[in-house]
């Protein structure tokens, strides 16, 4: 880990425990209730990026998740689900009963109950062992690997798993994970992938972007945005964390000042693929969809033909 990661780290609350755990109750529970929500944020810019990169290439989209966990970014990208119904699912008191094995089973069929609505598939990286075993068990991922890329190089296996993805995806992952583990990635691909991250703003994202340019990746950052990722768990945190982005010269007022982690979009592609569709013209940010509302019509494409619905 670079000594800037480790230092800036010290200020944020510490979740290894809940990384590790069998099945994904924990993690909903702990991060749910500081209103993690950057996979609901992220997932209808990841939609449209997906949707890009399916029109630029031939070949259908198959994403690596860099920090994947229990595979939420492929359950929120693959079927019509928020970060708040999973969390719901898992709040039940019946649902708090089960062994992590009934839990699986019953995640399996679950997630085999819903219509896909994405154009990729997912695999995935995690050092969690149980969240890859879990994520794959139930289908959200076609296949995962468990290693700690900051610490040595895929094994055979792994490269060999994760060849042919051609997207890159994180959210709350960078500060974990750095330039080293990307380069590992890239080493192993069959091709130049699009890299799509999203990064809180104390980690600074020059030295991925500059590994990136080595292998010919342009990034660009998008403008005018930022991302919320969860509430700070305590002061310690909230105060660590403002005096992290005020020594990067960062002003924080309007966004961390007021009690929340913000990440940035940084996606990098081939130069030919930013010249053909900058960042800008792919990817737009509407405010206030992931909010809750009352019913509200929307059009189903069906068999035959676009049909109006009201969905609750
Ligand atoms: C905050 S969670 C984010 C999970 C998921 N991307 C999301 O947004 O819900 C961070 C994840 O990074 C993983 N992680 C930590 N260090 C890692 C490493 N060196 N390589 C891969 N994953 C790592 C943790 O196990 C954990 O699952």
């Amino acid at each position: 880990m670079n000594d800037s990661f480790s230092r800036i780290n010290l200020s944020k609350a510490n979740f290894d425990e809940i990384y590790v755990q069998e099945d994904p109750r924990g993690y909903f529970s702990v991060l749910g209730a500081l209103d993690y929500m950057i996979p609901d944020i992220a997932e209808p810019i990841v939609r449209q990026l997906v949707a890009a990169k399916a029109r630029a290439s031939t070949e259908r989209p198959l994403v690596l998740d860099v920090g994947c966990s229990y595979g939420i970014n492929a359950a929120l990208h693959r079927f019509p689900l928020s970060f708040n119904t999973l969390r719901s699912r898992y709040a039940n008191r019946e649902m708090a009963a089960l062994s992590p094995q009934e839990l699986s089973r019953l995640d399996r069929d679950f997630y085999a109950s819903w219509p896909e609505i994405g154009q990729a598939r997912f695999i995935g990286l995690d050092v969690s062992e149980p969240a890859i075993r879990y994520a794959c068990n139930v289908g959200l991922l076609d296949a995962g690997i468990s290693a700690n890329l900051e610490r040595g190089p895929l094994s055979a296996r792994d490269a060999e798993v994760v060849r042919k993805a051609n997207i890159i995806l994180s959210t709350g992952c960078i500060g974990y994970v750095t330039e080293a583990t990307f380069k590992r990635v890239l080493d192993s691909l069959d091709q130049l992938p699009w890299v799509i991250s999203f990064v809180l703003r104390m980690f600074p994202y020059e030295p991925l972007s500059e590994a990136f340019e080595a292998y010919g990746l342009v990034t660009e950052r998008l403008a005018g945005a930022t991302f919320v990722q969860r509430r700070f768990r305590d002061v310690e945190e909230f105060q660590g964390t403002l005096a992290a982005l005020a020594e990067n010269g960062i002003d924080t007022a309007g966004l961390e000042s007021e009690g929340r982690f913000h990440a940035e979009l940084f996606v990098s592609r081939p130069l030919a693929d930013v010249r053909a569709a900058p960042l800008g013209e792919i990817v737009k940010v509407t405010s206030g969809r992931n909010r809750p509302v009352g019913a509200r019509y929307v059009q189903v494409e069906t068999e035959r033909g676009v049909r109006i619905a009201l969905e609750p």
